[in-house]
């Protein structure tokens, strides 16, 4: 893996680094033994140049706005999968063969129920409840309501919990959901897709039929493939490192959906959404682009800006096609936050301030608009990301506790606090 190595001269001793060459992307310094033999630490916060795994799942290149799942490009599989397709990828590492696909789809299928116990456990919650922090609490309770797929040791339990959190994470976020609004559950039904289901679970009533439309149920999909994974962010680092220390599979999951719950993370397509609504009409885009770009205003635009993207987020292409799509279905290409949302982007584009600072909109800047107007309150957008991104935990998850030599998550510090002294007694303070 290594060819050649780097010097790093300190105190007059040279240590070297082996330099480690990935399939793509920028080759990585080992500093492993650095601590070891040169009694020194490095200082990366944020983890801005830090490669804290290896990994064979998904590969990004911010530079050109690239994205890769097992080595497919983002645009082909939002244009040609499927979300459990995608799912089968990024969980075994290859597309899968027709018989494979109607096995993982039966084996999914089957578990899209939740233990009828769970209903009594989320009627604890308040009404007003964000639907996130449900789903934070439901899911971190799966492992008191499936403990026989909490052994991390069995891969046969690994994969079922696998399975399990694929198939109920819909369920769980639509139940989050009406019991937000105060309508009855709405039980699965196998015989739609994936998001043709979850779309079902949240807008079917008992009192009339719901007839799921393949234009939304496509524009679902894709809203759930292009945020299926993305590679070491926030919340696949927050249940890598939950996970390193042995903890079971649903709780590591539910730190995953706390950390995305985040405005600089998953959290950013509610925001996004909100502050289209505060600016309101095309008129008012440049009083809030001023506001963005002044520091003191501690206004971000919401929905631009990524620390990998540098150039475009990928993600966020396909799902401006599909926002004009499933607003042409609907009849409202005129959405007034739609057209907001348009003049905002062209606006920053042309600016000096977002230009110089690559800023780009990314993949919440137009998802929001779309889960508007299929008719999701804002409050849903996140939970929705968190669906969408379980099989990315899972698979970063499962590859990790198979490495063979899988260590616990530790990083150092560089301590800035008191030197050591001396205990003062309360009556001498
Ligand atoms: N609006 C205005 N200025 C911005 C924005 C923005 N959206 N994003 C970054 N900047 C500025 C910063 O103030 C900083 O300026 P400086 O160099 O003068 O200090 C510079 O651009 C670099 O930004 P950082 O915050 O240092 O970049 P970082 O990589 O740490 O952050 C992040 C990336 C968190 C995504 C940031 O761009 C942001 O907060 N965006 C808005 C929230 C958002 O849309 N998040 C969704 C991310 S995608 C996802 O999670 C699916």
């Amino acid at each position: 893996m290594s060819d050649n190595a780097a010097k790093l001269e300190l105190n007059g001793t040279t240590y070297d680094l082996p330099v480690l060459k990935p399939t793509l992307g920028p080759d990585v310094l080992d500093i492993r033994k650095l601590y070891g033999e040169a009694d020194v630490f490095t200082f990366d916060p944020g983890f801005t140049s830090t490669a804290a795994c290896e990994s064979a799942i998904t590969f990004i290149d911010g530079d050109v706005g690239e994205l890769l799942y097992r080595g497919y490009p983002i645009e082909q599989l939002a244009d040609k999968s499927t979300h459990l397709e995608v799912c089968y990828l990024l969980l075994y590492g290859e597309l899968p063969t027709s018989s494979q696909l109607a096995d993982f789809t039966q084996r999914v299928t089957r578990h899209t129920m939740v233990h009828e116990q769970m209903h009594y456990f989320f009627r604890g919650f308040r009404r007003d409840a964000h639907p996130m922090a449900t789903m934070v609490g439901v899911v971190g309770a799966m492992a008191a309501f499936y403990h026989d797929s909490t052994d991390i040791n069995d891969p046969w339990q690994r994969e079922v919990a696998a399975i399990r959190m694929i198939a109920k994470l819909p369920t769980i976020a639509a139940m989050a959901y009406k019991y937000s609004v105060g309508q009855p559950f709405v039980y699965p039904k196998n015989a739609l897709s994936y998001s043709g289901n979850f779309l079902h679970m949240c807008f079917a009533v008992p009192a009339e039929d719901y007839v799921v439309s393949p234009v939304l149920e496509k524009a679902m999909d894709r809203i759930m493939m292009l945020h299926a994974d993305h590679e070491q962010n926030a919340s696949t680092s927050t249940v890598r490192l939950a996970g390193s220390s042995g903890a079971n599979p649903f709780a590591c999951i539910a730190a995953g959906i706390a950390c995305l719950w985040g405005p600089a993370h998953g959290g950013a397509n509610q925001a996004a959404l909100e502050q289209l609504r505060e600016i309101g009409t095309v008129d008012r885009i440049p009083e809030f682009i001023a506001k963005a770009k002044d520091k003191t205003s501690g206004i971000k635009l919401m929905g631009f800006g990524h620390r990998v993207y540098k150039n475009f987020d990928p993600r966020a292409k396909v799902m401006k096609e599909s926002a004009d799509e499933v607003l042409g279905l609907l009849g409202v290409e005129n959405n007034p936050l739609l057209q907001v949302a348009k003049e905002l982007e062209r606006i920053a584009l042309e600016d000096d301030y977002f230009i110089s600072k690559k800023l780009y909109p990314n993949v919440d800047f137009y998802s929001g608009i779309i889960l508007e107007a299929m008719g999701f309150p804002t409050a849903m957008f996140t939970p929705i990301f968190a669906i969408s991104r379980t099989v990315g935990w899972i698979s970063q998850w499962k590859e990790m506790i198979g490495e063979k030599n899988q260590k616990i998550g530790r990083p150092r510090q560089l301590y800035i606090g008191p030197a050591k002294r001396d205990y003062v007694d309360l009556r001498h303070r």
